[in-house]
């Protein structure tokens, strides 16, 4: 069992359970670093607030803190995200509370009754902008809608500029720091997590953000992983993976049943690297889904190489060509290299698999066989597109 009440200040307390051992999330998101789960009391002079409560499988850790502090009374939970992780111990803590209601928006509630089943008489709705006063200090409700579900939002506590974001500003990061220190372990795991939850909603994000700056912010708790005392190093890094322009990477990912296809993507890289373009190189059998996603937070172009199975591509390939889809990362370049035996429609079901990408083509190169010189040529050819449209990008 880890789960420690640590005051944040005076009257704010996190209760943070970590998962250490956790490595998927969704049974979709590796988590290499684990994660944790982080529930916020806030104690006013009249109102005691629960903000989200802990993924169920750790409830008994967080009912032991609530013990520890001596908390006999809970007026409201309020629920940022409905997501389970965060309000699945919600049902518990209404049992154990039985004066306790459920304070969050109108969506959330509703989306709360569906997924957990609460009673429609254990809610108080809140709207945009609302102010909640507990008596010496106030809580502040803000709609920061599909970040990452539709229903999400942010409470701000005016008195001591803590912004509770849940999901927002996360990561999946299993640590003993109560706060992010600004180290590389902490950025990477936000930036993981931005790139595999918040990445295909990164026009709500910058709305968002912009909707934050009005508020003065002295500490950004999220529910996941550590908290920040200084909220630049995570806004900063927010304003980075959001910006429009890519950098000057290419994400260069194959897979290859007999050589021809690694000869080609191994081909590619090497004359990328002679060009001056920054690359990433994926075996797609052995790839990371996390660390690909954190790649295209940043990715100019991405070229896939796949054999042809079955007259299509392999299914590694398309599975990857429907993860870049559905992340809508802001890649700019597209190209596709492949090699077949006899034929087959790869280049059109790839196609059709990144119908959410507004990409430039750059090229087809497909293969019949193991490829000789005048394709290498091609795929050089191709490095040299690639290379003039990164110029004047950013280096990673
Ligand atoms: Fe951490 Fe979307 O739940």
């Amino acid at each position: 069992m880890n789960m420690v009440a640590r005051e944040i200040v005076k009257g704010v307390f996190s209760l943070s359970a970590i998962d250490w051992d956790r490595r998927y999330f969704d049974e979709l998101i590796p988590l290499p670093e684990g994660t944790s789960y982080n529930a916020y009391l806030v104690k006013g002079e009249r109102i005691t607030v629960l903000i989200d409560t802990v993924d169920p499988t750790k409830k008994d850790e967080l009912f032991r803190d609530l013990e520890e502090l001596k908390v006999e009374s809970i007026d409201y939970i309020v629920s940022n995200h409905a997501e389970q992780d965060h309000s699945g111990s919600i049902p518990d803590v209404l049992e154990r509370y039985p004066e306790a209601k459920v304070m969050t928006n109108a969506k959330c509630k509703g989306m709360l009754i569906d997924h957990l089943h609460l009673p429609e008489e254990r809610f108080r709705v809140v709207s945009d902008g609302e102010v909640v006063d507990l008596g010496g200090r106030r809580l502040k409700f803000l709609l920061t809608p599909w970040v990452h579900w539709p229903e999400t939002m942010v409470t701000y506590l005016e008195e001591d500029g803590i912004l509770f974001t849940c999901d927002f500003f996360g990561s999946h990061l299993a640590t003993s720091n109560l706060y992010a220190r600004g180290d590389y372990l902490a950025l990477s795991g936000a930036k993981r997590y931005y790139a595999e939850i918040m990445m295909p909603f990164r026009n709500f994000i910058k709305k968002h953000i912009a909707k934050l700056e009005n508020l003065e912010i002295n500490i950004i708790a999220p529910s996941h992983g550590p908290i920040y005392r200084e909220p630049k190093t995570i806004l900063d890094a927010y304003s980075e993976w959001i910006a429009d322009e890519p950098k000057n990477l290419a994400v260069v990912a194959y897979i290859s049943m007999h050589d021809s296809t690694r000869v080609m993507a191994e081909h590619l890289v090497d004359a990328l690297i002679r060009k001056g373009v920054g690359v990433k190189q994926y075996d797609l059998m052995r790839m990371d889904i996390g660390e690909y996603a954190m790649d295209l937070v940043d990715a100019a172009t991405v070229v896939l190489a796949t054999p042809t199975v079955l007259a299509g591509p392999h299914p590694a390939a398309l599975n990857a060509a429907y993860l870049t889809n559905i992340l809508r990362p802001k890649v700019r370049y597209f190209a596709l290299m492949g090699s077949f035996g006899w034929g087959g429609r790869t280049e059109e079901i790839v196609k059709n698999a990144l119908n959410f990408l507004k990409v430039e083509v750059l090229g087809t190169i497909m293969v019949k066989g193991l490829p000789g010189e005048e394709d290498l040529k091609r795929v050089e050819a191709l490095a040299d597109e690639i290379a003039k449209r990164h110029e004047g990008l950013e280096k990673m």
